[in-house]
């Protein structure tokens, strides 16, 4: 039987993706005791069950990710016979190079803790910079999804038919593009210098008449918020008539929601990898169709 299991972060996309799967679904008791330390207790027997471990690593991904492998470790001991992680947001996957000697590359120790709790995992647009695919980094099948045709949609029907899709960085054009081609918008891809987390600049090529233009800027993540209210206020300053930002993964930290509006958003759209305010795009039918 396959049983969808919903961990702390991801309790109401997993039951989605389990109603639309036709699978069970049952949510993991979790919690903490009063020193910190993860309890968790499955509510249904998994044995002899394929597990589909629903965990965004977003927020607390220190705690989220502990809370995975012991779901996953745990259900093997349990009995289950196959055990997929399904991580809608994969974290630690910026971490991808060792920028100063000493640093620690984070996404390979993610990734080692992952594969030997796992037999498969499924996850949506992970920040894929410095690797090429998945496999670069786990030995175990890793299935990579993508929120493009979801995006597109949700464009096509929200937004008007002559916006302009913005890919705020080079790393962005993978999204950006690839949504304005299905929907056949033009779209622009700018330049980003990004001195540290909170430092970005934003460069864009001189020449184009951006007077009264609707704007529509994708990234895959909007985390502390910097790379999109710098692309805002670039266009602002260049007098365009309406700014909309979407990503996969609204992380948004550190106020970026507010920053965002100040800068002159007019609206700020994530998918449902992670919890946020700014959920309208669900994913759930797209995750759904790898359980089947
Ligand atoms: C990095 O290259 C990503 O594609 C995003 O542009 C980045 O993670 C956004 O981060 P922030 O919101 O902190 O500028």
């Amino acid at each position: 039987m396959k049983m969808v299991i919903g961990l702390r972060n991801s309790g109401d996309l997993a039951g989605k993706i389990a109603k639309k799967a036709g699978a069970s679904y049952s949510p993991l008791e979790s919690g903490n005791f009063p020193d910190g330390e993860s309890y968790l207790r499955f509510k249904k027997p998994v044995k002899g069950n394929t597990v589909y471990l629903v965990q965004s690593l977003h927020p607390d991904p220190n705690d989220s990710l502990i809370e995975l492998v012991f779901a996953a470790r745990s259900a093997r001991a349990q009995g289950a016979s196959k055990i997929v992680g399904v991580v809608p947001y994969l974290a630690y996957m910026r971490q991808d190079k060792r920028f100063k000697e000493g640093e620690c590359i984070s996404s390979r120790h993610m990734a080692l803790l992952l594969e030997r709790s796992l037999d498969e995992l499924i996850t949506v647009d992970p920040h894929l910079h410095r690797y090429n695919s998945l496999s670069e980094l786990f030995s175990v099948p890793a299935k990579k999804l993508s929120a493009v045709k979801e995006i597109a949609k949700f464009i096509d029907k929200k937004f008007s038919k002559d916006s302009i899709i913005i890919g705020p960085d080079e790393e962005s054009f993978q999204w950006a593009m690839t949504v304005a081609a299905i929907i056949k918008h033009k779209s622009i891809i700018f330049n980003k210098r990004r001195s540290s987390s909170r430092k970005v600049k934003i460069k864009i090529k001189k020449g184009f008449d951006w007077k009264g233009k609707r704007i529509v800027i994708i990234d895959d993540i909007i985390s502390t918020g910097h790379t999109m209210v710098e692309t805002v206020k670039e266009l602002r300053r260049r007098k365009v008539k309406a700014v909309h930002c979407i990503c996969v993964h609204g992380i948004l930290a550190e106020g970026a929601l507010k920053k965002l509006k100040r800068a002159g958003a007019k609206t700020v759209v994530s998918c449902n990898t992670i919890p946020s305010q700014t959920n309208k795009i669900d994913l759930s039918g797209l995750i759904a169709k790898e359980l089947k």
